[in-house]
């Protein structure tokens, strides 16, 4: 029966069979995929099935189908963009939930899926050493924590102003203020985006050469938006082609001035220097925001997807995210609905994996993994600095490194042989980079993020970059 599984237990150690297969040979071939998005489209595209086809023959069908398209970054080598390697015991801690099958949204629907929750959430406040009464909301990844924490930015500020944006929208509500730094990320103009605050409607505040907001130049501004009624600020811990954090002690002090401002911190990977005691300094200030969005898929390892939305005000984070319905047994005191701090009612069940990740790491491991990572970041930001032609672009404070090709040549040069060398490396495979603009060059960026990475992960892919690059440039 086309319908009908075998066994459950047969297709389960069939896809795990599938998966251990792949991770056991991560590290062998080429770090890329070998199929192109056009590729992999072709190698899916079939008429649609009018009848069922076996589980297993599924299972067998899907992983041959998308494995010549799947790319290696749960690797030791991939150091493009800036994503976590999927940990093997947060994918298992997945796979239960998966098979679990809970609809998270609700305490009482899912009483392990909200405890897990809960003390997951209390667990990241303690490591990531945030104020123990905030709020912990779980959604996709970072993108989402920036919209949700900002949701209850919006919420407050119009609140103190006796404005309730939840019930009268924007319309007529009394004008926001918003001020973020000229290298923001760009998911966080997409909240501002999705939250009616426009993307043009924003202050932005001249920045370093390494990314971070100029504190002379931020208080000038905070002291000219005196009069403003509602003021919501967007900082950020680790701007994602330097690692560089905004200085959030001084933006701290100046918005105490002001009589309605919110400080939000986007941290999708650089708060994690808190739970490290080598790289806490650069995070200083930081717990005396309001707001904090950060990601467990990236440097807390979790399987896609994840991310906090962290809100000190409570209160303002489950008016923002408010969902009722009489059919949804309501929360009495000291019970806790996931789905009162996130967009969405059904969703999967995040917790269990962030749990899992917490318990198997713990702060220990999580300190020894970010400090390792800032050291390697660092290790092969020193080892291509020694190549002639090749030049570090930015202070590695934390795991992100900016490298640039033909940096002594005329800027089109310059781009040229940069985007040459990522090429080539890409098509090598020995590691992957990818790609980014950095103050108006082309740069290959390196994120070393990925649990795996060592020493000698880091060594053999500054060689082939070394290599290849040496190759290029000698031949221009
Ligand atoms: C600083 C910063 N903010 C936000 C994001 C978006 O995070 P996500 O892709 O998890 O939505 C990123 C992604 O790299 C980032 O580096």
């Amino acid at each position: 029966m086309a319908d009908k599984i075998t066994s459950i237990r047969a297709l389960w150690q069939q896809a795990a069979e599938q998966a251990i297969q792949f991770r056991e040979h991560l590290d062998e071939g080429v770090q890329r995929p070998i199929h192109s998005y056009q590729q992999a489209a072709e190698a899916f595209r079939a008429p649609t099935p009018e009848v069922g086809t076996e589980g297993a023959q599924v299972v067998a069908e899907l992983a041959e189908l998308a494995s010549p398209g799947i790319h290696a970054m749960p690797g030791a080598r991939f150091f493009g963009w800036v994503i976590g390697a999927s940990h093997e015991v947060g994918v298992a801690a997945d796979w239960l939930t998966a098979s679990w099958g809970q609809n998270a949204g609700n305490h009482m629907a899912a009483p392990a899926a909200a405890a897990a929750e809960l003390i997951a959430s209390q667990w990241l406040l303690d490591i990531l050493d945030l104020p123990s009464e905030a709020s912990v909301g779980y959604v996709t990844g970072c993108t989402m924590a920036n919209f949700v924490c900002l949701a209850a930015a919006r919420s407050e500020v119009l609140r103190k102003l006796g404005w309730d944006v939840e019930a009268k929208g924007l319309f007529g509500a009394p004008p926001i203020r918003v001020v973020l730094g000229e290298d923001a990320h760009s998911t966080v103009y997409s909240a501002l985006q999705y939250l009616g605050f426009g993307t043009e409607r924003v202050t932005r505040v001249p920045t370093d050469n390494q990314g971070a907001m100029l504190p002379d130049s931020f208080e000038q501004i905070i002291a000219d938006a005196a009069a403003d009624p509602a003021v919501i600020v967007i900082a950020q811990a680790g701007q994602i082609n330097t690692g560089v954090f905004d200085p959030l002690v001084s933006i701290v002090a100046a918005t105490r001035n002001h009589a309605n401002c919110w400080v939000h911190v986007d941290g999708a990977f650089g708060l994690w220097a808190r739970a490290c005691p080598d790289r806490a300094h650069l995070a200083a200030g930081v717990a005396e925001a309001d707001s904090w969005a950060t990601d467990g898929h990236k440097w807390l390892q979790t399987p896609y997807d994840c991310g906090y939305a962290i809100v000190k005000n409570a209160e303002a984070h489950r008016r923002a995210m408010n969902i009722a319905a009489s059919y949804l047994p309501p929360t009495t005191e000291g019970e806790r609905d996931p789905s009162q701090y996130v967009p969405e009612l059904s969703r999967r069940a995040r917790g269990f994996a962030t749990w899992a990740m917490l318990k198997h790491l713990g702060r220990q491991g999580i300190a020894e993994m970010v400090e390792r990572h800032c050291r390697l970041a660092r290790l092969i930001a020193g080892e291509l600095s020694q190549v002639p032609g090749i030049e570090i672009m930015n202070d590695v404070v934390l795991n992100q490194v900016a490298v640039r090709f033909g940096a002594d040549k005329p800027v089109e040069t310059g781009d040229e042989l940069t985007l040459k060398v990522i090429s080539a490396v890409q098509r090598e495979g020995t590691c992957f980079a990818a790609g980014a603009r950095w103050k108006g060059r082309w740069i290959m960026r390196i994120s070393v993020i990925g649990y795996p990475c060592q020493e000698v992960d880091v060594l053999r892919s500054a060689e082939s970059i070394a290599r290849l690059a040496k190759g290029i440039i000698s031949g221009e």
